[in-house]
């Protein structure tokens, strides 16, 4: 018997024009969590979509469970017991919870129809195993990033898998929610099953992985246990270089009043929100997820109807009734969610990047110049494309990601709102995007950065406001800027805050 539960060796996968896996080696033992690291577009995703049939390998060879293997479809893996909890997520919005839970094996009564009961009653059964509370009978659609993620960690654990992979899988949950999915794994590896976890955060990463294998541009690095690595080493591991200045924060003299809301409201999420936002300012937004930070840039930006309060530019009361109203201000918003808002996967990178700015390009469309711009920003941030005409689609979850942000950074906007803009993107093109914006406001721009990565908030903003519930707890200078306030403030315990 081997150690191992799976031995991917020699696996090579071409893609027309791109290989995206040169001859790497995975080797994952049972019970222990194995995170793959790498750079955005290194080939993790791509492994896994080989291991579980999504994609089948140009060559190599796949033992699992002592045998080999070559599955043809996601099912035959899960069948196999091999389920993976996908980066972007993928489950049908407009069926209910219980149905997305059971889809291909719903319980059948009279063995010809579908047993709803059953279905729901066995939800509630998993539910109660994992300590979700989500109603079976809600459509997928309407619940939250983080519960849909609950949903489809579930589902994998119901299918009593052997091997779970989780991609990105903590990208939106909160931080209980992460302790919550943690026990989830700890669970999992008492029960021998072994996870293959991929994250681009360190943290996190050290904290539950017991081994890590590295992995960049397609080819395989090496592996180690956890123990033996340091964050420093894994970073060198993954870029190959060196990486400096994490928060590059270059001050710069702060001016005038550019943007200046007052008591804002938009429903339940947007209580009061009161604020003024200078020129050459990076004004940080903290807050724990859910307490309404994207809602309030939705508002300012257009996409929610405010149901009160006023907006300022430059001085003067503005009236932002749609995306178009606030672009055409010189408001930028680049949004959380890439799947939901903004991606549009079919078209190439460059339109892409271009869409919000076809004025620029003029009718007919001078594609010479968008060319231009998307080459420019794909060299800048390190987009790893084989063409800028190549579709969205076929790039790697962070280079999507990195297109978005250099699609609102083209606009030339005087005020940008930046919603996590580094989330899932690794820690090289991490720092790049960092200088950037640090660029953007010493030219004068005026930014909101959304971030619930304290490290980033903190070494990036000239000062942060602090959202709980809805409403403004604290605005902090850059001088008092601790960890311990920022939570406090962000908890809606704003005693004891000096
Ligand atoms: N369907 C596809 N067609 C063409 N190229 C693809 C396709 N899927 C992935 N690629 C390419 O394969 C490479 C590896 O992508 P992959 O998604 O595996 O990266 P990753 O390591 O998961 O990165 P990230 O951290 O950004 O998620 C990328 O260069 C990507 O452009
Ligand atoms: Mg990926």
């Amino acid at each position: 018997m081997s150690e191992y539960i799976l031995e991917m060796t020699d696996i090579v996968k071409e893609f027309p024009g791109v290989r995206a896996l040169k001859g790497v080696q995975l080797k994952v033992r049972p019970g222990t969590v194995h995170t793959l690291m790498g750079e955005n577009g290194a080939g993790k995703s791509t492994l896994m979509n080989c291991l579980i049939g999504i994609y089948q390998k140009t060559s190599g060879k796949i033992v699992y469970d002592g045998q080999e293997v070559n599955f043809k479809s996601v099912k035959d893996a899960l069948e196999a017991g091999i389920s993976m909890i996908h980066q972007e997520l993928s489950p049908v919005p407009e069926r209910t919870v219980a149905q997305n839970l059971w889809l291909g094996r719903l319980p059948l009564k009279n063995k010809i129809f579908l047993d709803h009961k059953a279905a729901y009653d066995k939800s509630i059964e998993m539910f109660e195993k994992i300590g979700l509370d989500v109603d079976p009978n809600a459509k997928m659609k309407d619940l939250t990033v983080a519960k849909m993620q609950m949903v489809e960690i579930t589902k994998a654990v119901s299918y009593n898998s052997k091997i779970v992979i989780m991609d990105e899988p903590t990208s939106s949950l909160t931080d209980a929610e992460v302790e919550h999915l943690f026990q989830i794994i700890d669970e999992l590896k008492k029960k021998n099953v072994a996870i293959i976890y991929i994250s681009h955060k360190m943290e996190e990463i050290f904290r539950i992985s017991d081994e890590i294998s590295v992995f960049r541009d397609g080819t395989y690095i090496g592996t180690d246990l956890a123990e033996n690595l340091t964050m420093d080493k894994v970073v060198s591991m993954m870029v190959g270089r060196e990486v400096t200045d994490m928060f590059p924060k270059v001050p710069c003299p702060i001016g005038e009043t550019v943007l200046k809301v007052e008591n804002l409201s938009c429903g339940r999420m947007v209580k009061n929100v009161s604020f003024e936002l200078h020129k050459g300012e990076i004004l940080g937004m903290a807050g724990l997820v859910g307490a309404g930070r994207t809602e309030t840039a939705e508002t300012i930006f257009g996409i929610r109807k405010k149901d009160g309060g006023r907006i300022y530019l430059n001085g003067k009361e503005i009236d932002i009734k749609s995306p178009e109203d606030a672009i055409a201000n010189r408001i930028a918003l680049l949004t959380e969610d890439r799947r939901g808002n903004g991606i549009l996967g079919l078209l190439s990178v460059e339109t892409n990047i271009g869409i919000a700015n076809m004025k620029r390009y003029g009718f007919p469309l001078n594609h010479k110049l968008m060319r231009a711009d998307a080459n420019e920003y794909i060299e800048k941030i390190r987009i790893k494309t084989p063409s800028p005409r190549t579709p969205i689609k076929n790039l790697s979850g962070g280079n999507q990601q990195k297109v978005l942000v250099s699609r609102w950074l083209l606009t030339d906007p005087d005020v940008l709102i930046i919603d996590e803009p580094t989330r899932g993107i690794d820690v090289g093109a991490k720092a790049e995007i960092h200088s950037l914006i640090s660029k953007l406001a010493g030219e004068g721009k005026a930014i909101i950065m959304i971030s619930s990565e304290l490290p980033e908030v903190m070494g990036m903003s000239d000062r942060i406001i602090v959202m709980h519930e809805g409403e403004v707890t604290g605005i902090l200078g850059r001088e008092d800027f601790t960890a311990e306030s920022i939570l406090k403030f962000a908890t809606g315990d704003d005693t004891n805050v000096k």
